[in-house]
């Protein structure tokens, strides 16, 4: 089946204020253009937390990885087909090896327990290029960064970047129990001295941090400050509601999973896609995805989350009333772009860059 299309790689409109460098010494600096996907070695495994390991992944050349700014995934193919988004949570300027940390999930879609049971240290598998939903704001005066469990991968990632440019933050990381939390020695090490808070609510979330007192005073959000967020459904819903009088382009964050039912597409009805490049119409009834279509007519669109999440099914269009149902994309970006795993359209014609 033909690879319809390279897909635009979100990190291209992504803002961001880092310049990644390599902190060691890789035998290669690479300048050739970013290809879509790598074939990276694992070249180790630790045990982080409880059900929570870190993969280190390497070039098997020693070759230098590409540059991957603060708040950057990549999509991991796994045995069996599964393709995963991950965070990657290294110290963005070390471009010898990127860092993952999965959470093993007993009731997940199977992701994470194919990277804790089937990957092993010495395999190699294919890796996309770093993609970037959840960049660091430039120039910010302050930036608070808030974990929840396993959240804390982009936002270790994001400690890393601002403690090296000496800009000023706090970081304070939620979990269970200290044995529940990862990273935690590397992070006080990374994060300056006072600065790292951490939250421990014994699986009682009323005995963590009150996250409405801390986002809901006006001092915060009035001083600048911006405000990063990645945690489980309830922790993303305590930031959002108490981060809601702040100007949105000071609150950013991240989901893993879709965050709540989005009310249904609007219409119900089918719509006609036409591929503009390929010159070939397809009708998309309304239990199909856009997606889905493409490949019922024997082409491919890259994918990974199938979920508006990740950005790995960007795709520009041309044409049509688009319903956007992504949690990604920016205002900016909507105008020409649409996540085809989860998007609809309201007009009988879309017409997409394809
Ligand atoms: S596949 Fe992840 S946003 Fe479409």
């Amino acid at each position: 089946m033909p690879v319809l299309a390279e897909v635009q790689h979100p990190l291209a409109g992504a803002t961001s204020n880092s310049t990644p460098t390599s902190t060691s010494t890789p035998t290669s600096t690479s300048t050739r253009a970013m290809p879509d996907t790598l074939r990276l070695q694992v070249r180790a495994i630790r045990l982080l937390a409880e059900r929570i390991h870190a993969f280190e992944l390497h070039s098997p050349d020693s070759e230098a990885l590409p540059p991957a700014a603060a708040g950057a995934h990549v999509d991991v193919h796994l045995p069996g087909g599964l393709v995963r988004p991950y965070s990657l949570a290294g110290n963005p300027r070390d471009r010898t090896h990127w860092t993952l940390g999965v959470l093993r999930e007993t009731a997940g879609r199977g992701g994470s327990r194919a990277m804790h049971e089937q990957l092993r240290v010495g395999d190699v598998i294919t890796v996309s290029a770093p993609r970037n939903a959840f960049a660091l704001a430039p120039a910010a005066p302050h930036s608070l960064l808030l974990a929840g469990g396993i959240g804390i991968t982009p936002l270790k990632a994001m400690a890393h970047e601002l403690a090296a440019q000496g800009a000023d933050f706090d970081l304070h990381y939620s979990a269970r129990t200290p044995r529940h939390a990862a990273f935690v020695e590397e992070l006080r090490r990374i994060v300056p001295p006072g600065r790292l808070h951490l939250h421990f609510d014994q699986g009682q979330p009323g005995r963590g941090l009150d996250i409405a007192a801390l986002l809901s005073g006006p001092g915060l959000a009035a001083a600048g400050t911006h405000v990063y967020y990645c945690g489980p459904a309830g922790f993303m819903q305590a930031c959002a509601s108490a981060s809601r009088h702040w100007a949105p382009a000071q609150v950013h964050c991240e989901h893993f999973t879709a965050p709540a039912p989005r009310p249904a597409a609007l219409p119900e009805g089918s719509f006609e896609v036409l591929l503009s490049r390929q010159g070939l119409r397809l009708q998309v009834p309304p239990e199909q995805t856009i997606v889905r279509a493409i490949e019922l007519a024997g082409l491919r669109v890259p994918t990974s989350c199938l979920s508006g999440l990740c950005g790995a099914c960007k795709t520009g269009y041309l044409e049509g009333a688009v319903d956007h149902q992504d949690y990604i994309l920016s205002d900016e970006e909507k105008q020409h772009c649409l996540t085809v795993c989860v998007s609809r359209c309201r007009s009988p014609l879309l017409v997409l860059d394809l």
